[in-house]
């Protein structure tokens, strides 16, 4: 029986405070018969630690290293040989694209070696969805790479961290998870990483994919896949990032009543090469907006309209005459997403037409 919820408080409690102060890295000894899963920890609050066992706000992100969190979970032994490598230590709002490109080149080079059978990510929830989305365009392997996180830190009674660790490293080490995508893997359930989004500021259950509904289930130490992602990704995305060490800058302005084009002039001045405009309802624009738009477009910017609802497919041609402005529609994509679509795109073309269709592709 692997299941941390068997455990009693007491227990759990005790594996995350000593090893997240006293114990050291214990080297794993290998079993043939278990999948090879690294453990790449990136922080978040998964490895954060709050003043007491009640605290589920105002605690500290990224202070657990990567051997202590394996280490409370002694449970991953059975189902993985697992080794940890702690690539950075922040909380995920300071997630940047220069981080994205190492985490990227760092698993490209992981999954290349036949050692190596799936990758787990452990990172803060705020941007999960942003970095699986942009690790499900580079990556180029059909191998599993699945993200994790928690919504409580490591110190609070009935951390999430524990749970979602271990269905996880199950999951990057399952044949079912192969050839899907990047995978997002939370509160017992598997969303795609261009589906996947943040819907809730606090709760364990925060991760959905509206709508479209998610993967499958993580259950009785096994995945359950009961849908597949559609869009490209992985090995069949054109996007290699092996070569670059910047992306081109991308920023997202906002659609609300009595807007305003302050901020969009600020990022065009600013050097912006792409503009995703979340806008009102299917990417309405604002009468105070539309013109900074127009003329960022006529400067060169490709101008991505999104939408702020979060659902839907913005319609190319509906709300703004795409064909005649040369703007480009973002499917289904959040500005979040959009944004990091728009970079890849742009580092291979400034053709408006290709980007759009990079858009229905991706
Ligand atoms: C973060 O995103 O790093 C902090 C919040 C979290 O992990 O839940």
């Amino acid at each position: 029986m692997f299941a941390l919820r068997s455990r009693t408080l007491a227990t759990t409690m005790f594996a995350f405070i000593f090893s997240a102060g006293l114990l050291a890295a214990q080297p794993s000894h290998a079993d043939d018969k278990l999948p090879n899963v690294m453990i790449l920890a990136t922080g978040g609050t998964i490895a954060g630690t709050g003043a007491t066992s009640t605290t589920t706000v105002g605690y500290t992100a990224a202070k657990v290293g990567v051997d202590r969190l394996i280490e409370a979970v002694p449970e991953l032994k059975k189902v993985a040989n697992v080794k940890g490598e702690q690539v950075f230590q922040i909380a995920s709002e300071n997630m940047t694209n220069d981080h994205w490109l190492k985490l990227a080149k760092r698993v490209n080079q992981l999954l290349a070696q036949p050692d190596v059978d799936g990758i787990v990510i452990t990172h803060g929830t705020d941007t999960i969805e942003e970095t699986a989305y942009f690790l499900d365009l580079t990556v180029h392997s059909d191998k599993p790479v699945v993200i994790v996180g928690a919504m409580r830190p490591s110190t609070a009674i009935s951390a999430d961290g524990p749970i979602n660790l271990y269905n996880a490293v199950t999951l990057a080490g399952s044949k079912d998870a192969i050839g899907k995508g990047v995978l997002v893997s939370f509160n017992d359930q598997i969303n795609a990483g261009r589906e996947v989004t943040k819907t809730n500021t606090s709760t364990a259950d925060t991760f959905k994919t509206p709508e479209l509904g998610f993967l499958g289930y993580m259950q009785d130490n096994a995945a359950h896949f009961y849908r597949l992602p559609l869009r490209k990704h992985t090995t069949q995305s054109e996007f290699d990032v092996s070569s670059l060490d910047s992306l081109p800058q991308v920023d997202i302005v906002y659609g609300y009543a009595n807007n305003n084009r302050i901020a969009l002039d600020a990022f065009v001045a600013a050097g912006a090469k792409g503009i995703i405009h979340a806008g009102v309802g299917d990417g309405s624009i604002s009468d105070a907006m539309k013109p900074g738009l127009i003329e960022a477009r006529q400067k060169g910017v490709v101008v991505v309209r999104s939408s702020r609802v979060g659902q839907g497919i913005v319609a190319r041609n509906g709300e703004a005459n795409d064909d005649q402005l040369d703007f480009v529609v973002s499917d289904t994509l959040n500005a979040q997403k959009a944004r990091i679509l728009l970079m890849l795109a742009l580092t291979k073309t400034n053709d408006t037409k290709a980007i759009q269709q990079m858009f229905y592709t991706y």
